[in-house]
């Protein structure tokens, strides 16, 4: 069998953590490639609403097997009250059993988190994760593997703690990192995971070639990718469908099927250019961030909403060549008179279809705007009797006309066929296309 991928097709909060959700029972394995904790997905079920940072998202299957795989950076801390928290909710301890943490991760320490919190211009999640990956980078960092083997050097931690301390001055950061302090941190992360850490790169191959079904969950979107987005407002990390195999330690030959995850609106947590950005004082900005419940996952920061970018989504369809996608937070936009999409910027004078490779550039962009029809507000329940009525056939065909016609505006601008569309956070508040990979019986379970 081959490997799916769900990716963030704007700048993240787009849905993924539900989606994955969805997927999941008919998956053997779930793997987070890149990114940390400063993803937050959320899974709503049975009354439940999981907040997963490390974790993948698909734990919720519980035949699923589960991989913090080789691309990401772990905060061997957070991931520890995670699966309390996991363990307290459900019983269940999955590390070494269904959880596994690849040898090649990059470790998150206390000085990445102290050091982040010297960021003033990215508005970061200050989690640690750009010091995390710059470490790697420079090839000083340390991995799961290494803790093991380092444990024994006391001359090699006090030259860590040595670096650590002078970098944290360069950013009038006082708080030092002890050599003691270092050692006892990595002892215990050894002691803690050392069950978990595996080659998790060859497992996965060897499941593939037993025939089964990986999923791959992506983090952050595409405007946010170190390359390919709004530099540098962006993450740390390639979050695009190039990155999903070699991330996880596999070869990108394994993927069949890519869904990337948009809302029906833009939003945008942090710093940067966002053409589209409406006021959350009032109008449809407000109505976005209000019904929206438009607060980040992680941080708790309001987002910042806009109409939907279509600019951006076709620059996210050029890096990641999407077979299907997601629209989610249909509901949201209820009781709106118009709907606006945004399928180009003007910049200086001239009408452009891309988003410029210069931030400065896409902060003078304006957008250029098409009008479709609103349609009405429903509430929570009706919406979910609407998705259920969906499920006995015709799928997104049965939605009323004037949704239908705007998810098909979607797909004509972008050329994907949307999957799924979401109408509610519950993972039954969703109407999917019939027959479609997102057609799939969800039953509203327990933990
Ligand atoms: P992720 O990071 O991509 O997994 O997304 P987040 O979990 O950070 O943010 C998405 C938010 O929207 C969460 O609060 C979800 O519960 C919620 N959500 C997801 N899909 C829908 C939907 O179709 N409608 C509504 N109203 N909420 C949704
Ligand atoms: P999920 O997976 C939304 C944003 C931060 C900041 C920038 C860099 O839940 O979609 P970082 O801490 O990564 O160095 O911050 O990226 N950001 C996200 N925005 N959703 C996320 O994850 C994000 N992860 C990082 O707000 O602007
Ligand atoms: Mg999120």
């Amino acid at each position: 069998m081959p490997a799916r991928v769900v990716l963030g097709a704007q700048w993240g909060d787009e849905g993924k953590g539900k989606a994955i959700d969805q997927l999941a029972p008919n998956s053997q394995w779930a793997v987070r490639f890149q990114g940390g904790n400063n993803a937050g997905h959320t899974i709503v079920a049975g009354g439940t609403t999981l907040k997963m940072h490390l974790l993948p998202s698909g734990i919720t299957a519980r035949d699923c097997n589960l991989v913090l795989g080789c691309g990401m950076v772990v905060d061997p801390w957070v991931l520890d009250r995670e699966l309390s928290e996991w363990a307290e909710l459900t019983g269940e301890s999955p590390e070494g059993k269904r959880l596994f943490i690849s040898e090649r991760a990059a470790v998150i320490l206390p000085f990445h988190r102290l050091y982040d919190s010297a960021d003033e211009l990215v508005g970061t999640t200050g989690r640690g994760i750009g010091p995390a990956y710059r470490d790697r980078t420079e090839r000083v960092g340390l991995r799961f593997v290494d803790i093991g083997l380092i444990l024994g050097r006391d001359t090699e931690i006090a030259e860590i703690s040595e670096r650590m301390n002078a970098q944290l001055s360069t950013v009038g950061i006082e708080e030092k990192i002890e050599p003691e302090q270092l050692k006892s941190d990595l002892s215990w992360i050894h002691q803690r995971f050392s069950e978990a850490i595996r080659a998790t790169g060859p497992m996965l191959d060897k499941a593939l070639a037993r025939g089964e079904q990986v999923l791959l969950e992506g983090a952050q979107g595409a405007m946010l990718d170190i390359d390919q987005g709004t530099y540098p407002f962006v993450t740390s990390s390639i979050t695009c469908r190039a990155n999903a195999t070699h991330g996880a330690g596999i070869h990108p030959g394994h993927i069949d099927q890519c869904y990337g995850i948009t809302k029906a609106y833009t939003t945008r947590v942090g710093n940067g250019p966002f053409p589209t950005e409406l006021s959350l004082e009032d109008g449809p900005g407000k109505q976005m961030s209000v019904v929206g419940h438009e607060f980040g996952t992680t941080t708790g920061r309001p987002r910042r909403t806009g109409w939907l970018d279509a600019v951006a989504l076709n620059e996210s369809q050029r890096l990641n060549g999407y077979t299907g996608l997601v629209v989610t937070k249909l509901d949201v936009l209820g009781g709106l008179e118009e709907l606006k999409i945004c399928t180009s910027y003007n910049l200086d004078g001239d009408e452009i279809d891309h988003v410029p490779s210069s931030s400065e550039e896409l902060a003078r962009c304006t957008p250029v705007y098409e009008s479709h029809p609103g349609f009405p507000a429903l509430d929570e329940e009706e919406w979910i009797e609407m998705a259920e009525e969906s499920r006995k056939g015709g799928g997104i065909d049965s939605l009323p006309s004037p949704i239908r016609s705007y998810l098909s505006r979607i797909e004509e601008i972008t050329g994907v066929p949307v999957v799924s569309v979401g109408v509610g956070p519950d993972r039954l508040a969703s109407v999917a296309s019939a027959g479609g990979p997102f057609d799939v019986e969800m039953s509203e379970a327990t933990f």
